[in-house]
Parts: structure tokens; C-alpha cells; sequence
């Protein structure tokens, strides 16, 4: 893995949220950053943020659910820059629906944009690293939700337990040309989209920290697994997520 200063991004689904916050971090890093997302305004602003702040970045617009619109993604950061040696993999939706009324087109949606994206993104990148040689970083984002049930979330649970075992074997293929897979599992973490309003103060009162994460502080564990520093650990899901997985009687 080159030194950060020579190193390429990207993060997928980094116009908002916790991928905009993993952009603006690896870019504080010192890698040149894609910030790549479906909404490309949103996606240029946030590179025009990163560059005002001494970074590197671009912006490049991708649907995770295409393949084809993946591919492109690719090619298009390969003529920018000429490699990619990390990929972070954070697109995805949260929709949720009642087990016994979800329909199969909800669930096929939350499928493909979470952990078929996932797959498919995975995939290119991980042939273009295997073609450079120099080995790479690969992260995806999954959750809580995918490491025990939760109301709502069939589909979207589902989605993330995909991604934890995907991303394990990702790992163990990967392994033989130096790129290592890990996931980042957060906790209920504070965006435009899971508000306070959202997010009921009871989930709060499950979570030994008693707050709920910023998109920050995933970014921060996001940094660590994208970094030569992380160089003996492939295969692993972190949760940031204030405790909530491990709590289990708070009281008595
Ligand atoms: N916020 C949380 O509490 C929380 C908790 C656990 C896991 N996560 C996961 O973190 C990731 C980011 O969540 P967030 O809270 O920042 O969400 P967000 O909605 O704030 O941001 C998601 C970004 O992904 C983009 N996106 C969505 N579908 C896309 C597609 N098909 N192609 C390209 N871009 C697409 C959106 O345009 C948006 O910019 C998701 O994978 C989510 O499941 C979030």
C-alpha cells in the first residue's frame, strides 16, 4: 500500500452523512478522495469543501445499484488519478418496512442497494487493485441491524448481516494480494436523515454511552481501517455504536 500522500479513495454515498464525513477525513488523511454518490450537486459540494481545506478530491456520480454506472465510476477515477488503493463502500438506504407487508420489490431494492452494491463495487475495485500490485484498503459500512434483529428491518438487517459476511470472505480471497476487507458497523449516529426526531430516546437509554454517534466518529474508526496502520487486521466488522451491541442489562 503506497504512503497516504500517494494513495486514491473512494467513498461511495459521501454527498451526506456518515460517507461525507469518511470523505472529509481520509482527504484530512492525506488521500486524494471520490467523492461518489447518486446526488452529484450534493457529491461537488462536498468536494468543493474538501479542496477549500487543502485536500484532493473530485466528484463522480454512481447508482450502487448499476453495474454499469459502477464500471464507470471506476474508469472515470482511473483517468483522474491512474489508481484506486482504497475503496470505501458506505451507499445505502435505510428503508424499512413490517416483515409480514413487505413487499418483494422492497425487499429486492434494499437488497441491491446495500449488499449487492456492495458486491458489485467490491468486485470492480478489487481487479483493479489486483492488477496494480501494491495491494489496497477495501471498508464497507454495515450496522447494528446487521448483527442483531430489529423491527422494520428484515430486508435492511438483512442487507447488513450480507455485508458482514461478505465482508469476511471478502478478506480471505483478498487476502493473497495484500488488500484488506473490513467492515465499520454503526450505532444509531446523527444525520439529515436519522435525526433525533427519528431516532426515540428509549434506543438511547439501550446504549451504554448514552448518546447518540456522529458521522465523525464512525469516519474515525473508517480512517484507521483505510490506513497502512491497519495492516494485520482483515475480516473484522467494528461496531461504533457507544455499546449498544454489547449492552445487555443496563440496571441491577
Ligand atoms: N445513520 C445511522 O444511524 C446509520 C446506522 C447504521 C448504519 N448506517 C449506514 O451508513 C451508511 C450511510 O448512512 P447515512 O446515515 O449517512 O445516510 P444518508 O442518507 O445521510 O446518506 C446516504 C448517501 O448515500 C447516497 N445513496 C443512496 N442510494 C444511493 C445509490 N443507489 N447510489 C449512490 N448513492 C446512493 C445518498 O444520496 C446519500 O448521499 C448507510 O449504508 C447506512 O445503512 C447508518
Amino acid at each position: 500500500m503506497p504512503t497516504s500522500s500517494e494513495t486514491t479513495a473512494i467513498v461511495t454515498g459521501a454527498a451526506a452523512g456518515i460517507g461525507r464525513a469518511i470523505a472529509e477525513r481520509l482527504a484530512r488523511d492525506g488521500h486524494r478522495v471520490a467523492v461518489a454518490d447518486k446526488d452529484l450537486a450534493g457529491a461537488e459540494a462536498v468536494a468543493t469543501t474538501i479542496e477549500q481545506n487543502g485536500g484532493t478530491a473530485s466528484a463522480v456520480e454512481v447508482n450502487v445499484k448499476d453495474k454499469g454506472s459502477i464500471l464507470a465510476m471506476v474508469d472515470t477515477v482511473i483517468g483522474w488519478y491512474g489508481q484506486i488503493d482504497v475503496l470505501v463502500s458506505n451507499a445505502g438506504i435505510m428503508d424499512r418496512a413490517p416483515f409480514l407487508e413487505m413487499s418483494e420489490d422492497f425487499w429486492h431494492h434494499v437488497l441491491d442497494t446495500n449488499l449487492t452494491s456492495t458486491f458489485q463495487c467490491g468486485q470492480a475495485v478489487a481487479k483493479q487493485m489486483v492488477a496494480q500490485g501494491s495491494g489496497g484498503r477495501i471498508v464497507n459500512t454495515a450496522s447494528n441491524s446487521g448483527i442483531f434483529g430489529g423491527r422494520g428491518r428484515a430486508a435492511y438487517g438483512a442487507s447488513k448481516a450480507g455485508i458482514i459476511n461478505l465482508t469476511q470472505t471478502m478478506a480471505i480471497e483478498l487476502a493473497e494480494h495484500n488488500i484488506l476487507v473490513n467492515a465499520v458497523a454503526p450505532g444509531p449516529t446523527l444525520t439529515q436523515v436519522q435525526t433525533s426526531d427519528v431516532l426515540p430516546d428509549s434506543v438511547k437509554g439501550r446504549m451504554p454511552l448514552g448518546r447518540f454517534g456522529r458521522p465523525e466518529e464512525i469516519a474515525a474508526v473508517a480512517s484507521f481501517l483505510c490506513s497502512a496502520d491497519c495492516s494485520f487486521v482483515t475480516g473484522h466488522t467494528y461496531a461504533a455504536d457507544g455499546g449498544f451491541t454489547v449492552s445487555g442489562m443496563l440496571e441491577g
